[in-house]
């Protein structure tokens, strides 16, 4: 390097250091000071270059590097000052504590926090309380109580995670695969009439793709009482999705199996994209050209479930219904893919304010 370069050089170093003085930064002159006069900060380096330049040259430039450290040390050191001043009672400083701060990232909940919560509102204005349950539960809860005899080809519906425990009873122990379970853990803690609902993860040992996870979200509902009927699950599952989409939005019910409940239903909704146009052309992909958006599982409590808690089916009757949380996300805020829900991706998650 020649003498000029290295006028050149120290001129720059000390340019960008006075703009970075200039912008205060707030309360961290440590790290001005590393950077430039640092070990291997940039002024540092810079006399170090010294060395291979002639010894005539070296003497003035040496004399301006040293100037230049003298100038900005004390710059660092008065800087120093203000930020230590700022924090002791007696300060000495132009700081305005009485002037708005600087535009700060306001958090926001996950979309499906704010989806839960909701539910749970919705819920509560109909008069359930929230129930609690476990993600790890054995075997009697999630499958055996709720009407699933071991060997039942329908426990082939939910493929499950099994954990490296055993209950009571000697079975493996397992992730929750649906929220169900907490129909049984909430009849066995209390008598009827009842009505709870809960809201919570569950697992299934299924690929990762648009629509599937390992690990999702459930709503469960769960109501008995005396003379409660499919009329009365009719009812609640609508004002259910009125009170979430809208009172545009129409239900209905179809015929389905899932053994903890008879007769038992898939609960539809009306497609809210397409609004279920009158004929195929006028209908959409999401809800694949019927009109109808399938949401929920439902139906009357049967008979073995109410006898397993004790409660007696000749003079209880009750309703349970259920759904996954990513889907009404999905819905809601128009996500495509439900994996987009769990990449934090800030575009996805900054929706909910
Ligand atoms: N637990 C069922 C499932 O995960 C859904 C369901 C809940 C069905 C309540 C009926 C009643 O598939």
């Amino acid at each position: 390097m020649n003498a000029a370069t290295w006028k050149e050089k120290l001129s720059a170093i000390r340019d960008s250091f006075s703009v970075s003085i200039a912008q205060k930064p707030a309360g961290n002159p440590g790290a001005l000071e590393l950077h430039y006069l640092g070990r291997k900060g940039e002024l540092a380096l810079l006399l170090r270059d010294l060395k291979d330049i002639p010894l005539e040259e070296r003497k003035e430039l040496g004399a301006l590097g040293n100037t230049a450290k003298q100038e900005m040390e004390a710059k660092l050191s008065e800087l120093k000052g203000a930020a230590a001043g700022a924090a002791g009672p007696a300060a000495k400083t132009d700081l305005d504590l009485t002037l708005p701060g600087w535009p700060f990232p306001k958090g926001s909940l996950h979309p499906l926090t704010h989806v839960m919560n909701r539910l749970a509102e919705g819920f509560l204005k109909l008069g359930f309380t929230m129930a609690d349950g476990q993600l790890i539960e054995d075997d009697y809860h999630n499958f055996e109580a709720l009407n699933f005899p071991p060997f039942h080809p329908a426990r082939d519906m939910q493929d499950t995670f099994y954990v490296d425990a055993k209950d009571q009873l000697g079975k493996p122990m397992l992730l929750r695969t649906h929220t169900s379970p907490v129909q049984i853990r909430s009849m066995e803690k209390q008598d009827p009439p009842l009505r709870v609902f809960h809201t919570g993860r569950v697992f299934r040992s299924e690929a990762v793709d648009a629509s599937h996870s390992f690990a999702f979200h459930q709503i469960e509902g769960l109501y008995v009482d005396k003379g409660v009927s499919m009329a009365d699950l009719k009812w609640t599952a609508d004002a259910f999705m009125k009170d979430l989409f809208g009172s545009a939005v129409k239900t209905r019910f179809n015929p389905s199996y899932f053994p903890f409940v008879e007769p038992g239903a898939e609960v539809d909704m009306s497609c809210i994209f397409c609004k279920g146009g009158a004929n195929a052309a006028e209908r959409c992909p999401v809800c694949k050209g019927t009109g109808w958006l399938e949401l929920m599982g439902a139906g009357m409590v049967h008979p073995n479930v109410l006898k397993g808690c004790k409660y007696d089916p000749e003079k209880w009757s009750g309703f349970a219904f259920g759904g996954g949380i990513e889907r009404f996300a999905m819905l809601l805020y128009g996500i495509s893919d439900m994996r987009m829900l769990y990449e934090n991706d800030l575009r996805v998650l900054k929706q909910v304010q």
